[in-house]
């Protein structure tokens, strides 16, 4: 492998990240991939259940490493990839087999990516729902050691505490071998190894299990605005039973939800909520009510569930921020799934909502989210 490129080539190799409920059009996304103008990729390797390995022609380009465009971001393909990074070092290796491995790959790391000073170094396993802990352990090993060996400097103390523009040292591990890159984590699509912050669903006690989709789209959001700050006011539509509110509520937001059906018994009278048992379509709020942001999980055709945010918009601030769950159901091929996505994003920007995002977060089945800014 080539040392981290001080300008020039830039990498031609990258680690991406299918969500497993994708696999079925795995042919489709990796044809997708492709710098605009550019050929699609050599070679593809599998890397466990999500991973593959992409090879793909070499292309000058003056650019940083960081800034350098890519074969996903702005693809048909990119939807279907949660993650993605360069790749400017790999060592095909079966760790457990290799003797002192985390002390030669950990001096390899410093060796090739010490000059570019990475804000942070962020190392998971290949396998992060893998049974077996071996991989877990051992990619926290390596970070241990890694930044021994990295000049002592104040990073940032935790992964979402990472500017989301500056390199990141991105590093996995698993039995197929070790993949490291620089890149920023906005560009990677997560602050973590492998995409956002794994928040645990149905622990005791959970109304639903849509509790931990906005738990983690709020971790996914600091990749590209600050958070809101509590007491801010979310109108959330399609809020039954309450797993989303319950969230929103813990981090003392206001919340206006509507649904048709009732909520759980357990929000009944929680401080900060106001409830409206209601068909979306007709509810109107009072008229100089001025919300911070909108959150829509209803179930439906999603140009239609668009609709309605797109009529209860007018009552949001400028700049308000919409978080939207982009549901696909029916479509059961890569082309009709891209196609629902491309429609509703034509709607959404012809009502001049500006799309910040669009991604596939951990608990997300067939279906995306999305979000705006008015
Ligand atoms: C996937 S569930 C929402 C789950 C919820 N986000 C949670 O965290 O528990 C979708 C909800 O949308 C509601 N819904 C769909 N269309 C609606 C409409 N026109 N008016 C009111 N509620 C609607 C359904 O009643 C259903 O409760």
């Amino acid at each position: 492998m080539t040392d981290v490129p001080s300008g020039t080539p830039i990498s031609t190799n990258y680690l991406i990240r299918i969500p497993e409920v994708f696999a079925p059009w795995t042919p489709e996304i990796l044809a997708a991939c492709r710098i605009p103008g550019g050929p699609s990729a050599r070679s593809v390797t599998p890397l466990g259940p999500e991973y593959s390995l992409l090879k793909m022609p070499a292309l000058p380009s003056p650019e940083a490493p960081a800034a350098a465009p890519d074969p996903i971001t702005g693809t048909a393909a990119a939807p279907f990839i949660s993650w993605h990074l360069p790749i400017h070092h790999s060592w095909p290796c079966h760790p457990p087999k290799m003797e002192n491995f985390i002390e030669k790959a950990a001096r390899t790391l410093h060796r090739k990516f010490a000059a570019a000073n990475p804000q942070s170094i962020q190392i998971g396993p290949l396998h992060a729902g893998a049974p077996d802990r071996y991989y877990k352990s051992l990619a926290s090993n390596l970070r241990g050691r890694t930044l021994q060996l990295f000049p002592a400097r104040q990073g940032p103390q935790s992964a979402e505490e990472q500017n989301p523009n500056l390199p990141t040292l991105f590093c996995l591990v698993g039995k197929e071998g070790l993949f490291a890159g620089l890149q920023t984590p906005r560009l990677a699509n997560g602050f973590h190894p492998g995409g956002t912050k794994f928040v645990s669903q149905g622990a005791a006690g959970t109304i639903s299990r849509a509790g931990a989709k906005i738990a983690e789209a709020l971790h996914y959001l600091l990749l590209h605005r600050p958070a809101l700050p509590e007491g801010s006011h979310w109108l959330e539509l399609g809020a039954s039973p309450g797993g989303m509110t319950s969230e929103l509520l813990n981090r003392h937001f206001r919340v206006t939800a509507l649904d048709r059906a009732a909520l759980d018994p357990r929000l009944n009278k929680a401080p900060g909520l106001t409830f409206a048992k209601a068909d979306v379509a007709t509810w109107t709020p009072p008229p100089a009510t001025r919300y911070d942001a909108l959150l829509c999980d209803m179930n439906g055709e999603p140009r239609q569930a668009l609709r309605q945010v797109i009529r209860l918009a007018s009552f949001l601030r400028p700049g308000a921020l919409l978080v939207f769950t982009l549901k696909t159901p029916g479509a059961s091929t890569f082309q009709a799934i891209s196609e629902a996505i491309r429609l509703t994003l034509r709607d959404a920007s012809q009502a001049n909502l500006t799309l910040i995002a669009l991604t596939h977060l951990t608990y997300n089945r067939q279906e995306f989210t999305c979000f705006f800014e008015t």
